[in-house]
């Protein structure tokens, strides 16, 4: 009989003496690529650490993060869902944290939990890895939950001539222009909210885009969050699909395939997210050793 064993999903810091800590916290966690990631940079830039993984109950992120950092654990990295519990237990939050609404990094110094967020700045070193022109682009940016707002602020300093959100709902699309508007007028783009029905019509979204970035939850379910009559309004040859979600051709991604434009999965933006987290408790000076793009080969070829 093979017999599994399970992934460690309740990593104590009491247990690995000498050894810096960090863990990914999420629920379901057993899943994560993140200690594969952090583990590789931990060997390209030679540091002595442990990180793993941590599976706290629904509505028990609070506790199970104390216990963690009460035990010694040095960081963590927070996803789905507790990026908005892990908002509200730093002590002190990054001006781009407070922006995101979300945190995915977290670190404790002097007693005190600090909040950060990386994936905005993860996503934005991913497209500029795979030479996309974000400045003076346009930009369709496809669902106003916490990924959308999480990744805005990044995108929007990238300066792109205009960012369109779509989304189901408006309401939620209007929210985030609202949220960011200030910001995009000081930084001259031109920000707009649709609904995902008007991107049928051409002439509200003055169709094609140069940049096409999907970050609703529809492709988890395996559907597109656009219609094929949107499709055919929104991609052309020269227009970049990025869908967050990673591992598979979602049918957003096989939508834009199919008129010819290039795709990308969200896995670089998970190893780019994970590099800013690394260098956020192990030291800014390790950049030049840590080598994300090799990493990312890597998990491709797993
Ligand atoms: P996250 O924090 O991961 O972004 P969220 O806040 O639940 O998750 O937001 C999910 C986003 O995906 C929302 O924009 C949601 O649209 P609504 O605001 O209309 O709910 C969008 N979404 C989820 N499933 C979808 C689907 N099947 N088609 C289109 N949009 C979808």
């Amino acid at each position: 009989m093979n017999q599994v064993t399970p992934p460690d999903l309740h990593t104590d810091p009491t247990q690995f003496s000498g050894v810096d800590v960090y863990v990914v916290a999420g629920n379901p966690i057993s899943h994560s690529k993140s200690p594969t990631i952090h583990k590789r940079f931990a060997a390209q830039s030679d540091q002595k650490m442990y990180y793993g993984r941590l599976q706290p109950a629904l509505g028990e992120f609070k506790i199970a993060a104390q216990a963690f950092f009460a035990a010694g654990g040095k960081g963590m990295n927070i996803t789905v869902p507790f990026k908005l519990d892990a908002q509200a237990l730093a002590d002190v939050l990054t001006p781009r944290a407070k922006i995101a609404g979300a945190v995915n990094t977290l670190r404790i110094e002097d007693g005190k939990i600090f909040g950060d967020n990386t994936d905005g700045a993860g996503l934005v070193r991913d497209l500029l890895a795979q030479g996309i022109q974000i400045q003076g682009s346009r930009i369709l940016l496809l669902g106003a939950g916490g990924a959308s707002r999480g990744v805005l602020g990044p995108l929007l300093e990238q300066s792109p001539k205009e960012i369109i959100i779509a989304n189901r709902s408006n309401a939620k699309a209007d929210e985030l222009v609202q949220l960011f508007s200030d910001l995009a007028v000081s930084l001259d783009v031109a920000l707009q909210a649709l609904t995902l029905g008007d991107l049928e019509d051409v002439v509200k979204t003055t169709s094609p885009f140069d940049l096409i970035i999907n970050a609703t939850a529809a492709g988890l379910s395996d559907v597109s969050p656009i219609s094929d009559v949107a499709a055919s309004n929104i991609f052309i040859p020269k227009s970049f699909a990025y869908d967050m979600v990673y591992g598979k051709a979602t049918p957003f991604m096989q939508q834009a395939l199919h008129r010819g434009a290039r795709v990308s999965d969200g896995l670089g933006m998970l190893v780019e997210q994970a590099a800013d987290a690394f260098l956020i408790w192990r030291g800014s000076e390790l950049a030049d050793t840590i080598d994300s793009r090799a990493v990312l080969a890597e998990l491709r070829n797993f």
